[in-house]
């Protein structure tokens, strides 16, 4: 990949793609470290005099965390210690004319690419270059920095569309991490546990169907949505929950799921208590996930799973095991992070949720392996899948333009 040591930006229009994709609570987003990695890279642009054009995304289509960028230019603002501008449209008349306005050290930041069905198009890369989105913006750039090491799992077209067409450099903390990852994914001792957690199940399936099929993780200790699915594949009864899990499409990994566990159950650890809130939003706990909504593991599980952490050699922490946001719910990621800083494992973590987590709760970062910004595009890795982002950066380091 070529790096910002390779790009002379001084006057150009350059289109920087970050992730700041952060926790959002009641429709307010988060101050998340991705923040002040992403200005690192922006404040080094603009200090070296280029026209910087941010785009970023957040959350996914009909979740509560969809909202507009406006937020984040403020607190991308308060990292880089310089205006970050914020239009909100991607590649329409607005965007383009604020665009045309950009002074040479100065920063714009476009709308949530995902509220434009461009974005997501489930094409190839060359496919996406043509979108108008794509071909649009590229058009009024002269190159293109993919800083979103966190989204490098995603073909989409913010992240593979543009190194079609324009000359793509990877920022300071894309460089970074992917080195890190690298290094440390070929650097792991047995016994390894791997911590799934969070509200993406997808991600959590595809690691444990690896890890669990490859031999690569001692225990797989799951929580969150997984935890859920987990338990329906055991055989539980999860009532009303199941029917949730349905309209989100989550339950077509069950039949898969439950071979996965007929063969490898006793490394694939389920919660066995939960957290839920009582008629007075009290925190509550309760051996049955079927009833009110669980927010997080109980107290037997994260004592459990931490026990499994402390006699470990290596752990991959994906995310929080239940809504640590909210501090009734903070019980088991405490926990089991507690565990994770006072063991001797070596340590991997990642993800929005997991960075704020690691703040909220102090973890002593001098005690973690590697921090990475990345949740998705670590398990993606950890997989032994390629990283589309990385490869559009690679092959553009090829190409003439
Ligand atoms: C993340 O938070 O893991 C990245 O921003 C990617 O988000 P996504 O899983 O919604 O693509």
């Amino acid at each position: 990949m070529k790096t910002l040591d390779d790009l002379q930006c001084e006057g150009k229009t350059v289109i920087v793609r970050v992730d700041i994709n952060a926790p959002v609570t009641d429709g307010v987003a988060e101050d998340s470290p991705r923040f002040k990695e992403a200005a690192e890279t922006v404040k080094e642009l603009a200090n070296r005099k280029a026209r910087v054009v941010i785009l970023a995304h957040q959350g996914r289509a009909g979740d509560a965390d969809f909202i507009p960028l406006k937020q984040h230019a403020d607190l991308l603002s308060k990292q880089a210690r310089k205006r970050v501008k914020y239009v909100d449209d991607l590649f329409g008349s607005k965007a383009l004319a604020e665009i045309a306005k950009l002074k040479d050290g100065k920063i714009l930041l476009l709308e949530n690419v995902r509220f434009y069905a461009e974005e997501t198009l489930d094409v190839p890369p060359e496919k996406l270059a043509k979108t108008l989105f794509v071909s649009t913006l590229a058009s009024r750039a002269q190159a293109f920095v993919n800083d979103a090491f966190s989204a490098a799992h995603r073909s989409q077209a913010s992240l593979t569309g543009f190194p079609e067409l324009l000359p793509s450099y990877a920022g300071r903390a894309m460089a970074r991490e992917y080195a890190a990852i690298s290094k440390v994914a070929s650097a792991m001792e047995r016994p390894v546990v791997f911590v799934l957690g969070g509200a993406k199940p997808d991600d959590c399936f595809k690691l444990l169907k690896y890890a669990a099929d490859n031999n690569k993780a001692d225990y797989l200790l799951t929580s969150g949505v997984i935890g859920e699915l987990c338990l329906i594949a055991e055989g539980k009864d999860l009532g009303a929950k199941r029917v949730w899990l349905e309209e989100k499409g989550y339950t077509k990994i069950l039949p898969e799921l439950e071979a996965l566990i007929k063969k490898h159950g006793a490394q694939i650890k389920t919660p066995v208590d939960f957290a839920y809130k009582d008629s007075d939003g009290i925190r509550a706990e309760t051996e049955s996930a079927a009833g009110a909504p669980v927010f997080d593991i109980g107290s037997r599980t994260a004592k459990a799973y931490a026990e499994i952490i402390k006699r470990s050699r290596a752990v991959y922490f994906k995310g929080p095991v239940g809504a640590y946001e909210q501090p009734q719910f903070e019980l088991g990621t405490r926990i089991v992070l507690k565990a994770i800083e006072s063991s001797h494992a070596f340590s991997l973590m990642g993800g929005g949720h997991t960075l704020s987590a690691i703040e909220k709760f102090g973890i002593n970062r001098k005690k973690i392996g590697h921090i990475s910004t990345a949740g998705g595009a670590v398990v993606a890795f950890l997989s032994g899948e390629r990283l589309p982002a990385v490869d559009a950066l690679e092959k553009s380091a090829q190409k003439e333009y």
